[in-house]
């Protein structure tokens, strides 16, 4: 972990908010302001057919009467140094994913290989030396700091619950991520209520940060937060991805923060995913009907792309249908504008298509051409 102030602290100073603020998701920032790092294509974590239902009891006997398919049935690779996004509507299984990697969840089936080995079923004290290597990032920075204890508390807890040596004790260490992440280490005896809902994020990221770990997941990091303040605690994981080498999961339900951080994007819709493939791919030629009909959600800000993001306008309405009972066949059918009798007896398989980039892999019988025409279409139930 760095001592000196990190370039994170001096580009943010450089970034006021008037400069950043509401354009994370234009094409120019985005363009110019992803990290220049190339991952290499080594797995650190690798999901296969990973699923987790959650049973529905009935009676005193707690017979089990249904399962909520929260995750049902996925295959991905995080790759070392990448950030993987992990896109969807609310309730399509993004936050049980993360939950299942860190193993906060134990699979229902699947396997969960870290760093070349077997995490799936690991109890308490086999996977307490992983523990460090994986850290999670919540959404919600108020609720997920305990408002009784000091900044100094929360973040230096990690050392403590390890049992981690300090080199210059854990008051020196902790003061070191506080600068490292933008605050100032005089901040060690203030309590969270003082601080604004960036500077908490930046407080949760530091302790995250405490026992140097190898991925992070980032589950909404952003969502609960002022535009222009999700601008700098963007740019600031990037920066800290870039000094430290971290790999990072970005959860979000916006694409165009998943766009503006992201390596390679993964869309799921109801426990499944749908489509995955780079940044590049995903977003200039998208093939799965929800991924084109959750980009066309995404405002543009720039007017002449605005105008040519009208002509590619599908209305994404109707409720997703329920994980309990998902639909058969394609999930995404009774929202598509282009089901057809296939789409409801055989489920798609998630492949690279032919002339697609490689690896961008679409879960679809009747993938979205370019320049098919697909204004005005209603993707709804
Ligand atoms: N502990 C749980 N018990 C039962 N159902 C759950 C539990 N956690 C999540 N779910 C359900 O699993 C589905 C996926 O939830 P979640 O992973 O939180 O989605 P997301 O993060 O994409 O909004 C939802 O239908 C949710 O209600
Ligand atoms: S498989 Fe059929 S229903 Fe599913 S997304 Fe493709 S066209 Fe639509
Ligand atoms: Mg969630």
């Amino acid at each position: 972990m760095p001592h000196a102030r990190g370039r994170a602290q001096a580009d943010l100073e450089r970034a006021g908010p008037t400069e950043v603020g509401g354009n994370i998701m234009t094409e120019s920032t985005a363009g110019e302001s992803v990290a220049t790092q190339t991952p290499t294509k080594e797995a650190l974590l690798s999901a296969q057919g990973l699923q987790k239902h959650f049973p529905i009891t009935k009676g005193l006997l707690k017979r089990q009467v249904a399962a909520v398919k929260a995750v049902d049935g996925i295959d991905f690779d995080v790759y070392k140094g990448e950030t993987l996004g992990l896109v969807g509507e609310s309730g399509c299984g993004k936050s049980t994913t993360g939950r299942l990697i860190t193993r906060l969840a134990e699979p229902t089936a699947g396997k969960i290989m870290f760093d070349g080995k077997d995490i799936s079923h690991l109890g308490t004290g086999a996977m307490r030396p992983f523990r460090r290597d994986m850290q999670m990032i919540f959404q919600d920075p108020f609720s997920s700091l305990n408002p009784r204890h000091t900044v100094g508390t929360i973040v230096g807890a990690p050392f403590h619950i390890q049992g981690v040596k300090t080199p210059h004790g854990v008051k020196r260490a902790v003061q070191d991520l506080l600068k490292l992440v933008g605050l100032n280490p005089e901040h060690y005896n203030r309590y969270p209520h003082e601080f604004s809902g960036g500077q908490r994020q930046r407080i949760g990221i530091a302790r995250t940060l405490a026992l140097k770990p190898k991925l992070i997941i980032a589950d909404e990091p952003v969502s609960a937060l002022d535009v222009s303040i999700q601008a700098q605690v963007v740019n600031l994981l990037e920066d800290l991805q870039n000094e430290l080498g971290l790999t990072y999961v970005v959860i979000a339900h916006d694409l165009s923060v998943v766009r503006h951080i992201s390596d390679r994007v993964a869309v799921m819709y109801l426990g499944k995913i749908v489509e995955i493939a780079d940044r590049e791919s995903l977003y200039s030629n998208p093939r799965h009907p929800y991924t084109v009909a959750l980009m066309s959600a995404v405002p543009v800000p720039n007017p002449r792309r605005r105008e040519a993001n009208q002509r590619q306008r599908v209305l994404l309405t109707g409720d997703v249908p329920s994980p309990i009972d998902p639909p058969t066949g394609c999930r995404f059918r009774t929202r598509c504008w282009k089901a057809q009798d296939i789409c409801a007896t055989t489920e798609p398989p998630l492949v690279v298509r032919e002339g697609d980039a490689p690896g961008h892999q679409t879960a679809c019988h009747f993938p979205v051409a370019d320049n098919e025409e697909v204004a005005g279409r209603t993707a709804a139930a």
